[in-house]
């Protein structure tokens, strides 16, 4: 059995159609999976199945053989929006989740713990800051090291550097790299962000657009580690990869059938009567005729 195991999983949120519809996946453990799609298709509704945030409608989530059926420290999670406390420093708000899930450990060894993992982030000199005070990127990397301090079975990312600017969006993506090679954690990355899911991860799976949006082919990334940012655009595994994952998500994954029925009005093509008087010429308030009317079906693929 894979360490991370997703089967026929689907959601909806109370609606007709389901968000998220028989989702199969397999991570095994240390694992570096990038899960990338569109806006709106479901990406938060997978990443809160796996962190048991909510519950599946159908199937089974399982991590290391057991039902996820609540959140739990053995799933680290960092969202999109930072989620720290405002009125704690860095240090706090690293310090509160490590005394939470090492509750038994003594005073120091907490404080060295998270000292370390402030370290490993490169925020030491900004230890004392609280969350108003640090940048966008700066915020994003004591997310990252407080879920990385909690040590958790697995690291859950949701678009963790979707509101970042290009130039720090790059630096975090090295850093995830290093912290990734360094502790070798599995991973599930979501993005939105095709190169950056091809540059980070082993493996690439698209999602296809939603309602009832479901995984595509899994696609592994064959490129050795480190990575070079540069040389990578002429790699010709990254090409061929991005190629498959963009064509699976304009094509048959990104497609949406939307068939609408809809009524033509036809121009009414009789003769004028030249001998009416002009006021009648003038109006055209008269029922529209049968024959002016037509049904037409349309697809449209978005
Ligand atoms: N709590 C909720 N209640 C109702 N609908 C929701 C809820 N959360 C998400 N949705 C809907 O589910 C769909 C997928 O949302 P989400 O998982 O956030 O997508 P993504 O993260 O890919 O942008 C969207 O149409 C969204 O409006
Ligand atoms: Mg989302």
């Amino acid at each position: 059995m894979a360490f991370l195991e997703l089967k026929t999983v689907s959601k909806g949120y109370g609606s007709r159609s389901e968000v998220l519809k028989d989702i199969n996946l397999e991570i095994e453990r240390g694992e570096f999976v990038a899960i990338v799609g569109y806006s709106g298709a479901g990406k938060t509704t997978l990443i809160s199945l796996i962190a048991g945030l909510i519950k599946p409608d159908a199937g089974t989530i399982t991590l290391n053989d057991l039902e996820i059926t609540d959140p739990g420290p053995d799933r680290g999670i960092v969202f999109q929006n930072y989620s720290l406390l405002p009125w704690l420093s860095v240090f706090e708000n690293i310090y509160l989740a490590v005394d939470q899930v090492f509750c038994n450990w003594a005073p120091a060894r907490k404080q060295q713990h998270t000292e370390k993992y402030i370290a490993m982030v490169n925020l030491t000199p900004a230890r004392d800051k609280r969350p108003g005070e640090l940048s966008g990127g700066m915020r994003q990397r004591v997310s990252v090291a407080r879920a990385l301090a909690m040590d958790p079975q697995i690291l859950l990312l949701d678009e963790p550097l979707g509101a970042l600017d290009a130039l720090t969006r790059s630096t975090l993506q090295d850093e995830i790299g290093r912290i990734w090679e360094e502790h070798k954690k599995t991973i599930v990355l979501i993005t939105n962000d095709v190169d950056e899911g091809i540059y980070l991860s082993d493996r690439i799976i698209p999602l296809s657009a939603g309602p009832n949006a479901t995984l595509g082919p899994s696609i592994a990334v064959p490129i050795p580690r480190p990575r070079d940012r540069k040389a990578i655009n002429h790699d010709p595994h990254f090409r061929q990869i991005r190629r498959e994952v963009v064509e699976y998500l304009l094509g048959v994954g990104g497609r949406r059938h939307v068939t609408v029925s809809r009524k033509l009005f036809l121009p009414d093509i009789e003769p004028e009567d030249l001998n009416a008087p002009r006021s009648i010429l003038g109006s055209r308030r008269r029922p529209i005729r049968r024959h002016e009317i037509r049904k037409e079906t349309l697809e449209s693929h978005s």
